[in-house]
Parts: structure tokens; C-alpha cells; sequence
């Protein structure tokens, strides 16, 4: 039986997470009257542009095109942001807050830049932010992080969590194909974003990154302070070459505290990853997440991280529990979306975060060009694991692949800086860490 009225919804957004919305709400409306005592009704949808072809009709009746029409609706209750980008969207929630209207978002660039004003004036409107749609689309790792494991001091959070990222990787690694043609097909398929300037520059994980790293350690980070290198630079012999070594290449999102000095290691790179390790056979467009809590040990968390219906069921969820919540704010037992505190440190530069490393160069194939570049490495005291030079190379071009032994990174880029600039070197080298 319904106790309550119907929790009234403005959505902003129609595009394919805003459509998923729509249509599963619809379909799933029955049982989630049944779990939350609400009906979910859309009340409203703001879109750009009505005349649009979708596959999901737009419904007439509900259309808008004036963002202003959620805020000053006073029977909407909750407003769904799903337009993107930072600028309207930041309007929208801002505005959205001070009408003491409960937000919804699946915008991660918006949190990642504006989340400490917006969660500071969530909490002085003591009106929630929800946004699980923000980060691994379906997986459901803000709950876990701010609920399930609300006990736990975070030792590491490593996750797999751009699909585009991931899917490139695994083709050019089992497919054989290049780095284009990879790119080309996580289009057509719809993974990678018309513009996927954010997918494979690293950026889209690393606003993943920055939320995941907030919630985890309670100060907003900022962006300027975590180090984010995309997967452009790797080549399908990387992903060949990496393979015969037992590895694997992944973009990976690090993030780790180092308990001696409460420092916070932060950064989005292209990775080696042993194939014995568990995020090794994350393959295609999945994500992975592995999560370690001083008290719970390890868990990982898996699943579908983009697409119009896992990230709706991300938002339908935050929709349902804030249809539960709604009036616990005001007795004080509820929470806004993000709590700050001051128990740990800083980001720590990346230049002191220390790993093994890959390193390919192409070089003159001539008597010296080895010991050339093992000389720069141990003059910085750079330890040399193994190497390798295939025979059927072509005639006067070599590529040499380098395994180093544990080094801080600074000294690292600046060694293969050097090593890029000697005569017998034709490309900039190609270097990623490995992680152990
Ligand atoms: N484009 C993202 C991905 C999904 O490929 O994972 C939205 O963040």
C-alpha cells in the first residue's frame, strides 16, 4: 500500500542514459512502488532539441526545452541531471539546491571540478546529491564506498573504469588490430563518445578517479594535483610485446594511501599488469574495481561501466533511495552526499610514486646503441630486469624493450628523456609502469 504521494521527477537530459531513465522506470514501475511505498513519476523532461529522431520517444506531453521549468516547478521534488558537460550543469544543480530540490547526477567532470562547492552547499541546504550514475556506469561502488565500507580505513582503490579505454586495449592484444582501427570499431559500437577526446586521454577515469579518491579519503581533490596520462602512446607492439612477457597493458586508476605519511598517491596511466592478477582478465568494455579496506580485506566489484542501461539502473537506484530518505535530512540522520574530514594527507606528487617499468625505443641497429642507453639508466641507478631485441626486425631500425627494476618516476622520465634524445633513437620511446 502507498503511504506517501508520488516522488515527482524533472529530468534534464534525454540522451541515451536520460532515455534508459525513462523507459526503465516504466518498465520496472511496478516494483519499485513495491519496494520504496512511492510511486516514481517523470514529471517533466528538459531537452535541446524536441523534434529529434530517438529511439525512445520522447514523451509530448512531459517536453520542455527551459531548464528553468524543474526549478520552479514546486511539485518536483527531485531534479536528474544527465545534460553533460560543466557549465549549465553546475546552473542547474546549483539552483537545484538552493530550491531545496534533491539532485540526481551521473556527471562526472562536474563533480570531479565543482564537487566541493556543490556538496558544501548540499550540506548547508541539507539536501542531497546522489550521482552512483557518476562513476563504472552499472557497478555500484559509490554506495560501497560511502555505505558498505564506511568501516574501513581505504588502503588502495585500483580500478579498470574507462570501457572505451579498456576495449581499445583488448582488441589491439587479442585482435591484432592497431590503435585506429581499435578506436574506429569502439565507436561503431558505441563505446567510445562521438568526441572520445576524454575516453582515450585519460580524463574521463580520472574525474572516476578524483570521486572515488574524495569519497574514499574525505577532502576534495583537485584535479591539478593527480597525474593522468592517456592510452595514445600505446602501439599494438606494446600490447604484443607485453603479452610475450607475461603482462598485460591496462589503463589503470591508482589510488593508494601510504600510511607512513598519510600521503595519497593519485594517477590515471596505461599499465602493465601480470596475467595472474584478477583486473588481467577484465576484458572488452567491462570495468573492474578492486577495493581494499584495512578491516574487509580485498573486494572487487565488476560489471557493465557505460551504456544506457546499466548507468539508468545507476540512477534508478539513487532515485528509489532518495523516494526511501526523503524527510530524514531534517531529523539529522541523513547524509548529503559526500561527508568531508581531515584524517589523511595530501596528494603526493608523482614524481615520488615508485614502480617497475616498460620501456620500448626504436633505435639504429648498430654495435653500441645498447650499452648507450644502459649507461643513462645506471648512472641513475635504474636496474635493468630484462630485455629484449627480436631477430626479425627490419634492417636498420630495432625496436629493444627494456623491463627496469623499482624506481621513483621522476628520475625515471627524466632518464627515458635523455635516452629519447640520443642520436641512435629514432622515436619517442614508448613507457609505461608496471604494477606489481
Ligand atoms: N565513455 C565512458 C567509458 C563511459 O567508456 O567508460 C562514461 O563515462
Amino acid at each position: 500500500m502507498l503511504t506517501h504521494p508520488p516522488l515527482q521527477i524533472g529530468l534534464a537530459g534525454f540522451g541515451n542514459v536520460g532515455a534508459g531513465v525513462y523507459k526503465n522506470l516504466f518498465k520496472n514501475r511496478e516494483l519499485l512502488r513495491e519496494r520504496t511505498g512511492r510511486d516514481l513519476q517523470v514529471r517533466k523532461i528538459v531537452v535541446r532539441d524536441p523534434s529529434k529522431v530517438r529511439d525512445v520517444p520522447l514523451p509530448a506531453d512531459l517536453v520542455s526545452t527551459d531548464l528553468d521549468d524543474l526549478i520552479n516547478d514546486p511539485e518536483i521534488e527531485i531534479v536528474v541531471e544527465l545534460i553533460g558537460g560543466t557549465e549549465r550543469a553546475f546552473e542547474l544543480v546549483k539552483s537545484a539546491l538552493l530550491q531545496k530540490k534533491i539532485v540526481v547526477t551521473g556527471n562526472k567532470a562536474l563533480l570531479a571540478e565543482h564537487g566541493r562547492e556543490l556538496f558544501a552547499l548540499a550540506e548547508q541546504q541539507k539536501t542531497p546529491i546522489y550521482f552512483e550514475a557518476a562513476v563504472a556506469g552499472g557497478i555500484p561502488i559509490i554506495k560501497t564506498v560511502q555505505e558498505s565500507l564506511i568501516g574501513n580505513h581505504i588502503e588502495s582503490v585500483t580500478g579498470i573504469i574507462n570501457g572505451t579505454c579498456n576495449y581499445i586495449l583488448t582488441r589491439m592484444a587479442e585482435g591484432g588490430l592497431g590503435y585506429e582501427e581499435a578506436l574506429g570499431e569502439a565507436k561503431d559500437l558505441g563505446y567510445a563518445e562521438a568526441d572520445p577526446t576524454l575516453d582515450i586521454n585519460g580524463w574521463d577515469a580520472a574525474h572516476k578517479a578524483i570521486i572515488l579518491a574524495s569519497l574514499s579519503y574525505g577532502c576534495w581533490l583537485p584535479a591539478d594535483e593527480i597525474f593522468v596520462e592517456g592510452i595514445e602512446k600505446v602501439r599494438r607492439k606494446d600490447t604484443q610485446f607485453a603479452d610475450k612477457l607475461g603482462y598485460t597493458v591496462k589503463l589503470l586508476a591508482v589510488i593508494q594511501l601510504h600510511t607512513d605519511s598519510g600521503a595519497i598517491e593519485v594517477r590515471v596511466q596505461p599499465s602493465l599488469i601480470s596475467k595472474d592478477q584478477i583486473l588481467a582478465s577484465v576484458k572488452g568494455v567491462y570495468n573492474a574495481i578492486l577495493v581494499c579496506g584495512d578491516v574487509v580485506g580485498e573486494t572487487l566489484f565488476y560489471g557493465s561501466g557505460a551504456g544506457q542501461d546499466p548507468t539508468s539502473s545507476s540512477v534508478i537506484s539513487d532515485l528509489a533511495d532518495a523516494a526511501s530518505r526523503r524527510g530524514q535530512l531534517e531529523t539529522g540522520n541523513g547524509r548529503t552526499g559526500f561527508v568531508p574530514h581531515g584524517l589523511y594527507g595530501r596528494p603526493m606528487p608523482v614524481e615520488d610514486t615508485i614502480s617497475k617499468y616498460y620501456l620500448r625505443v626504436e633505435a639504429d641497429d648498430r654495435p653500441g646503441v645498447l650499452a648507450q642507453i644502459a649507461t643513462l639508466l645506471g648512472k641513475q641507478e635504474i636496474g635493468i630486469l630484462s630485455v629484449i631485441q627480436p631477430e626479425d626486425h627490419d634492417e636498420e631500425v630495432a625496436p629493444i624493450v627494456l623491463m627496469l627494476h623499482y624506481a621513483p618516476f621522476g628520475v625515471v622520465r627524466d632518464t627515458i628523456a635523455k635516452i629519447g634524445a640520443l642520436d641512435c633513437i629514432r622515436e619517442e620511446p614508448v613507457w609505461m609502469r608496471v604494477e606489481g
